[in-house]
């Protein structure tokens, strides 16, 4: 290195931007042999032997060069499919874009609809990747919250208070990581009246809409606008397939075309034989996605047993896999609190505050994870707590 000159720098956007919150404790955790990790939202499930066998089978083919941006024909007609039936809204494979992961598609659904400065109202507490993303592209983070006396669900009075003339959008998640509360009906159609009367875009995060425990789970697009909709989803939860990355966005046309465009520079396009994966999830038989939302449904309700029994109060999740737990008792911050039952105890969950500032004093406990250390692991925090 030549002395006396000077270093170039790195963007301060990004050097600024905070490392998730739940990136941190999992780091932590690896540390420390025969940890309990209830931190990560990744199934403890295989994924299908026919989904795999399927991928084998495309790459033996030699589905192995560039495809589409917006992804195979095939997949993105089944999912048109799939939108009609189990969300409730008309799309055709035009529609549809094949993406990274849920990750990816949210990220694209973004930065299609912000410019540098425009605002957003973000969940808080929220997924920590919504914020990065905003931040990533330089918008302005409008913070609403989700409290514990409104059923974790947004507050259209929330909405109205912090939209300013600068907004664009409007992001949901349901049902939510890390709240697990589900929106319903009449909700949705209030959040919808509120983005027209302020010409916003409601982004539609819908990535655990197979994992949910009662009837109350609905589509943004197919209660509200969907011609104002980008939703997205994932097979990452539903299928156990968080490591093949693949994804998909549903949009009105004009937002699709931009989608598909910006699939090129982000990633070309989505691995070929994961896509044929996905294809064979789909369309195979789906007996898998009952027996694992079953078996989350029984964690949950032991899980919730426990801490009622402990007089942890915890809101029985609608939808998704994971408990959010009130720690106050134990007068420590949610991170002190989650770090201290990391070293003391051997058992990791997500801090709250990785999920913003109003997840202060609560914790994160994902049910993702196999029964007997799930049990030991919440076992251990309620004596912690005690
Ligand atoms: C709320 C939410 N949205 C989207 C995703 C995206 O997951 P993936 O990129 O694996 O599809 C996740 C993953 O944890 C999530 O929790």
């Amino acid at each position: 290195m030549v002395t006396g000159q000077p270093v170039c720098d790195v963007s301060g956007t990004i050097a600024e931007m905070a490392r998730s919150g739940i990136r941190e404790i999992m780091d932590a955790a690896w540390q420390i042999p025969d940890a309990i990790v209830l931190a990560v939202g990744d199934p403890n499930f295989p994924t299908p032997p026919h989904v795999v066998d399927a991928a084998d089978a495309a790459a033996r083919a030699g589905k192995t060069g560039y495809v589409s941006n917006a992804g195979i024909t095939e997949l993105r007609e089944a999912l048109a499919d799939k939108i009609r039936s189990r969300n409730g809204y008309d799309v055709t494979a035009n529609d549809v874009v094949v993406t990274n992961g849920g990750v990816e598609g949210i990220f694209a659904a973004l930065a299609t609809v912000l410019d540098p400065g425009d605002g957003i109202l973000l969940p808080d507490p929220g997924w920590p990747n919504f914020a990065m993303d905003a931040i990533m592209l330089r918008a302005r983070i409008l913070a609403y919250p989700l409290a514990a006396e409104n059923g974790f669900l947004p507050v259209i009075a929330d909405h109205e208070r912090l939209c300013d003339a600068g907004t664009k959008a409007v992001l949901l998640n349901s049902p939510s990581n890390p709240l697990g509360a589900v929106i319903d009906r009449a909700r949705m159609r209030e959040i919808a009246a509120f983005a027209a009367s302020r010409n916003l875009w409601v982004i539609s995060d819908e990535c655990y809409d197979a994992t949910v425990f009662d009837d109350r789970f609905v589509s943004a697009a197919a209660a509200g606008d969907p011609e104002r909709t980008i939703s997205i989803y994932t097979f990452s939860k539903t299928y156990a397939m968080t490591g093949w990355r693949v994804g998909y966005v549903a949009a009105p046309p004009r937002a699709i075309a931009q989608i598909a465009k910006l699939q090129e520079p982000l990633i070309s396009c989505v691995n070929v034989p994961a896509q044929h994966a996905a294809l064979a999830a789909l369309t195979g038989p789906q007996d898998v996605v009952a027996q694992m939302v079953s078996a989350y449904q029984e964690r949950r309700d032991e899980v919730c047993r426990r801490l009622a029994a402990a007089n942890v109060p915890a809101l029985p999740p609608s939808g998704g896999f994971y408990v959010w737990a009130d720690v106050r008792a134990s007068g420590l911050s949610s991170r002190d609190f989650a770090f201290t039952l990391l070293r003391e105890r051997g058992v990791a969950v997500a801090p709250g505050t990785a999920f913003g500032p109003n997840g202060e004093g609560f914790v994160r406990i994902s049910l993702a994870t196999e029964p007997a250390a799930l049990y030991e692991g919440i076992d251990r925090l309620i004596t912690a707590l005690a």
